[in-house]
């Protein structure tokens, strides 16, 4: 009996997503080896979009790490802080607490801006951090939060740590692709991100960006496998590092492609069409979000659980009845939000529709299991 899974889950919680069906057909083709010419080809065909996705500027460094979302954030670590180092790091959620204990384990001196869950990060405490801290080597911080669906307003907080000289570190694992990021023009110094989000591939690399400036200040790194400089002998200069997987390669081409035909302004208007069509689509059931207007993102939804509503079995019952999944709240917010997420391929107005009615039928039926 085979244990591959025959139905096709609906993917709208907060990542996997859905991958798009030419991604798939891309992951088809044959194997090829690591320094295969046809390889190499690809590599920098990678390369060159991931610089243009990015926004990145002249002389950056853009590539992928073999691995998920925590391998680019680990890989951005690794090369830029060392035993010493002052990182203030903005912590508004699980993931900027990630990333918090990731600049700890390599032995930087941190400093957290703590941030209430489902809120931005106000710039002004941002400056009055950075005054209070004195000298600082790098800022770090999450762009979307997907604990807590919230958009910090990263182009601001970038400009204030600029004036105070420090690197800007960002975490786009949600937003690359789905919400507007600008490398060059926004003042980011090292960015990494993720496949399975809003670029509609499956799991398994991480799109990272160093800027000259960040490739700079790079520091000798403690880990092998995530060393800037080795892995630019392999995608640059085609010394063997390790053996990428070819499959997961030709599956970010693709999606890549596919981002760059879109285009990224079409691309960032239909993440926001979406999000506005799922908040209206929800209004009529009585559901809202937890994040207030101008700090909601767009491709996850921090959707707040109804008081006497079972959110497990709301869940259970998506799943099980219609085949859709969506995400649970986490930390201290698990048990008071659902986590929807509308991105890359996961992000049309068909699966609002669906999603909606569903969600109608598990609001209904909780009612009913109630005797409301
Ligand atoms: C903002 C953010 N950062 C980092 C990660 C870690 O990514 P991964 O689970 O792909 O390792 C996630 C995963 O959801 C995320 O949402």
């Amino acid at each position: 009996m085979s244990l591959l899974p025959d139905v096709d889950r609906i993917l709208l919680g907060p990542g996997p997503s859905l991958t798009a069906p030419r991604v798939m057909r891309a992951m088809a083709a044959p194997t090829v080896s690591h320094l295969d010419p046809l390889m190499l080809a690809l590599l920098d065909d990678v390369r060159a979009r991931l610089t243009r996705v990015f926004r990145a500027p002249e002389g950056s460094f853009a590539f992928a790490v073999s691995g998920t979302g925590t391998s680019g954030m680990e890989t951005t670590v690794a090369n830029l802080v060392e035993p010493g180092k002052r990182v203030l790091v903005i912590v508004s959620g699980y993931f900027g607490d990630r990333l918090a204990q990731m600049c700890q384990r390599y032995g930087a001196d941190v400093t957290r801006l703590d941030v209430e869950w489902g809120r931005a990060c106000d710039p002004a405490a941002l400056e009055a951090a950075l005054k209070a801290a004195g000298r600082v080597d790098i800022v770090a911080m999450v762009h979307a939060e997907t604990s807590t669906g919230v958009l910090n307003p990263v182009r601001e907080l970038a400009a204030i740590a600029r004036r105070h000289d420090a690197l800007v570190l960002v975490d786009a694992v949600t937003s690359f692709g789905g919400h507007p990021l600008e490398i060059g023009a926004w003042g980011i110094d090292a960015a990494y991100s993720c496949t399975q989000k809003c670029l509609g591939a499956p799991s398994g690399l991480a799109p990272v960006v160093f800027t000259p400036r960040a490739l700079e200040r790079r520091v000798t790194c403690r880990s092998f496998y995530f060393d800037v400089g080795l892995l630019e002998d392999y995608w640059v200069r085609r010394k063997y590092h390790h053996t990428m997987s070819s499959t997961l390669v030709f599956a970010l081409d693709e999606a890549l492609a596919i981002v760059e035909e879109e285009g990224l302004d079409a691309r960032w208007a239909r993440h926001e069409q979406n999000h506005r069509t799922l908040l209206e689509a929800l209004a009529p059931l009585g559901l809202t979000v937890l994040p207030p207007e101008g700090e909601r993102l767009w491709t996850l939804n921090a959707v707040k659980v109804p008081e006497g509503v079972d959110e497990a079995a709301v869940r259970k019952h998506l799943l099980e009845a219609f085949n859709i999944e969506i995400g649970a709240g986490l930390g201290p917010l698990a048990g008071r939000i659902w986590r929807i997420g509308l991105m890359g391929a996961s992000s049309s107005p068909r699966l609002v529709i669906m999603l909606t009615g569903a969600l109608e039928s598990a609001l209904t039926q909780q009612r009913r299991a109630v005797g409301a």
